[in-house]
């Protein structure tokens, strides 16, 4: 019934996107140099320039403070600019390929809402929403139903870039004369805080950087949603060395005297130390590069401290771990505990501790993560055990499943078939065919993107798809019960 009511969301002519066919993923291996050695350093812009003082005054940097600088710093980081999805832009999202994505997803939450008794109070809280897309294609699914929608009193946004939220804003039909904002820190205009929908029935629209900052009233459920966000927030990154101590890889300024790092070739990412390789192919070009910390750092002494990283890795591997990962993932799942929530968290990854993902994405292409800080989107995949672990005892976790399966168990060909027959044009047929193929295909994302679920620990019975909670063994959090 649910399914049916939902399928009937359609509008009249169905959205597909037509952009290029890479999506903000590609196969776990290494950025690979492509040999080309230039002559000319890169423009050192302002960003670039503050972060080579920052080195030259205290030394390298972990990762991942040059990722989150490179990201979201204010002086130009990557997330400041608006525009950097789609053909124009430097990828493509799930809920960017098709409007079929996020109509799923709504149905999704109106199912749980359904199974936890039909809450009078819900709100919804994203993470990271982009252009506001997804959340717009929720709202206008869960419109279809009646009591649901009701229930909806308002929608949270974590969102650190001002022009972002700006998209946001204008997707949900927020009026500029309702809009609370304060001034950019960048001065390029002025930053919503909080609004309100005239598109969705006078809904109150807030923005936050930090999750902390949402307060989520007692008595409203929270309905989590996390597309594409974890993948984003800084990763150290570590390497293990003689005797079993952990070095950390840092950043360095390019014309330092520390050699620079030997790449892990795909071979060795497999667990065989063969080949290696550079892993700054225009290193000659970038103002940066990865050096090896001498001694070992505090981070390494903070972030590895979990028993795992001594019993399950051997000498020269590496791993790449989230600790910000894991403190968002502790406040959403006891929220989601206190308030009998639910959350879905979508993200490309593996259900272990990642080595070498570390990737910039400029124009469609893969591109060395250690050129022109700000000019391209940074990422590494995500460590869906790392998530569960940090939740443990907080929250049940179920998957990660892969998305295409999760897609198809939540009626997705049926929802094709509706648009299908919307329209009789011959081409918008094809592209929404397409757009199913990309969304679903083991091929495409439907295997690499993977999806997990969180519920309260008080709950009882999985939800839909899901088999049984993901568990953690005490003695080696990295392995998992099948899902
Ligand atoms: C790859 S985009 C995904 C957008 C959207 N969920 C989608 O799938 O189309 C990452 C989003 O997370 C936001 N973001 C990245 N790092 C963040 C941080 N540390 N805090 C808050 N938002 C962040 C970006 O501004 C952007 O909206």
């Amino acid at each position: 019934m649910i399914l049916r009511r939902a399928l009937a969301c359609s509008r009249p002519l169905p959205r597909v996107a037509r952009a290029p066919s890479l999506a903000r993923w590609y196969s776990p291996t290494i950025y690979k140099p492509d040999g080309t050695t230039h002559a000319v350093k890169e423009e050192l812009t302002p960003l670039a320039k503050h972060i080579r003082d920052t080195i030259l005054a205290t030394g390298p940097i972990s990762v991942a403070q040059y990722m989150q600088l490179a990201l979201t710093s204010p002086i130009g980081g990557y997330y400041t600019r608006g525009q950097v999805f789609g053909r124009e832009g430097d990828f493509v999202t799930s809920p960017e390929i098709s409007q079929m994505f996020g109509e799923v997803m709504a149905v999704w939450y109106v199912m749980h809402w359904e199974m936890m008794g039909r809450p009078a109070k819900t709100v919804f809280v994203e993470l990271g929403p982009g252009r506001g897309t997804l959340m717009e294609d929720i709202m206008r699914a869960a419109k279809r139903f009646k009591s649901f929608y009701a229930s909806v009193r308002g929608i949270h946004f974590i969102e650190k870039s001002p022009e972002l939220r700006k998209l946001q804003h204008d997707k949900l039909g927020c009026d500029w004369n309702d809009t609370t904002t304060v001034d950019d820190k960048n001065d390029s205009g002025t930053t919503p805080v909080s609004s309100v929908s005239r598109r969705y029935g006078g809904l109150r629209v807030g923005w936050h950087d930090v999750v902390e900052q949402v307060a989520v009233d007692k008595d409203c459920v929270p309905l989590v949603m996390a597309h594409e966000f974890f993948d984003a927030l800084p990763i150290y990154k570590f390497e293990k060395g003689e005797g079993g101590n952990w070095n950390e890889i840092l950043v360095d300024v390019a014309d330092s005297n520390a050699t620079p790092m030997q790449a892990t070739s795909p071979a060795q990412m497999r667990g065989t130390l063969q080949s290696s390789s550079s892993i700054d192919g225009d290193s000659s070009a970038s103002h940066f590069k990865l050096v090896r910390a001498r001694g070992v750092t505090s981070n390494a002494a903070m972030v590895l401290r979990d028993q795992r990283f001594d019993s399950l890795f051997d000498k020269g591997d590496r791993v790449e771990v989230s600790p910000e990962s894991a403190r968002i993932m502790i406040q959403l799942a006891d929220w989601i505990s206190a308030n009998n929530g639910m959350g879905l968290i979508i993200d490309y990854g593996a259900d272990w501790t990642q080595g070498d993902t570390f990737r910039g994405i400029k124009s469609h292409r893969f591109a060395n993560p250690l050129c022109s800080p700000g000019s391209m989107d940074l990422t590494a995949d995500v460590d869906f055990s790392y998530l569960r672990f940090a939740a443990k005892d907080r929250a049940k976790c179920y998957g990660p499943i892969e998305q295409g399966s999760f897609l198809h168990s939540m009626g997705i060909q049926a929802r094709l078939q509706q648009l299908l027959k919307s329209t009789a044009d011959d081409k918008v047929q094809k592209d929404l065919v397409e757009c199913y193929r990309r969304l679903t295909d083991v091929h495409s994302m439907g295997r690499v993107y993977k999806v997990l679920a969180v519920l309260p620990n008080s709950s009882t019975g999985a939800p839909v798809p899901f088999a049984q909670p993901t568990a953690v063994d005490p003695g080696n959090p990295t392995a998992t019960d099948s899902t």
